[in-house]
C-alpha cells in the first residue's frame, strides 16, 4: 500500500462513519507499511450534561446512580460546547 492509499483509506473510513472535523494522517512504520492516525476533538454535547453538567442541577436519580457506581466522580460542571479532550486512534496498515 502506498502512503496516498493509506490516506485515502483513512478518509473513506472517516466519511463512511460520518465523522467530521477529523485529522487523518499516515506515516511510514519502521517494519514497513504505514500507520494510519485519526484524531478528532471531543466536545460536550447537550446529551452529555445529563451526567456531566452542573452538579447541583443533575436529576436526583442520575446523581444517585453515579454516586453508587463512581463515588470518586469529579466529571461534572461542563456545558455543551466545552472541549473535553480528543479521540485518537492509530492503526497499522499493510
Ligand atoms: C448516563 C450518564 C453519562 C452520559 C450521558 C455521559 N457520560 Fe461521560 N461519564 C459518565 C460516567 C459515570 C463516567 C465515569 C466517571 C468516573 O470515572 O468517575 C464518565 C466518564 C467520562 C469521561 C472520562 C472521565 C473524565 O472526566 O475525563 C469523559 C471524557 C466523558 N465521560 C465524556 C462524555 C461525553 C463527551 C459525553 C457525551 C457525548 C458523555 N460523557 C456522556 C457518565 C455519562
Amino acid at each position: 500500500m502506498s502512503r496516498i492509499s493509506c490516506f485515502v483509506a483513512g478518509m473513506l473510513a472517516v466519511s463512511i462513519a460520518g465523522l467530521a472535523a477529523a485529522q487523518v494522517d499516515c506515516s511510514p512504520r519502521a517494519g514497513g507499511g504505514y500507520e494510519l492516525q485519526y484524531a478528532r476533538p471531543l466536545f460536550v454535547m447537550e446529551r452529555c450534561v445529563t451526567c456531566h453538567g452542573d452538579a447541583a442541577a443533575l436529576a436526583p436519580e442520575v446523581k444517585a446512580l453515579i454516586a453508587g457506581r463512581y463515588p470518586q466522580d469529579a466529571a461534572v460542571g461542563y456545558r455543551a460546547g466545552d472541549l473535553r479532550g480528543a479521540i485518537s486512534v492509530r492503526l497499522a496498515m499493510p
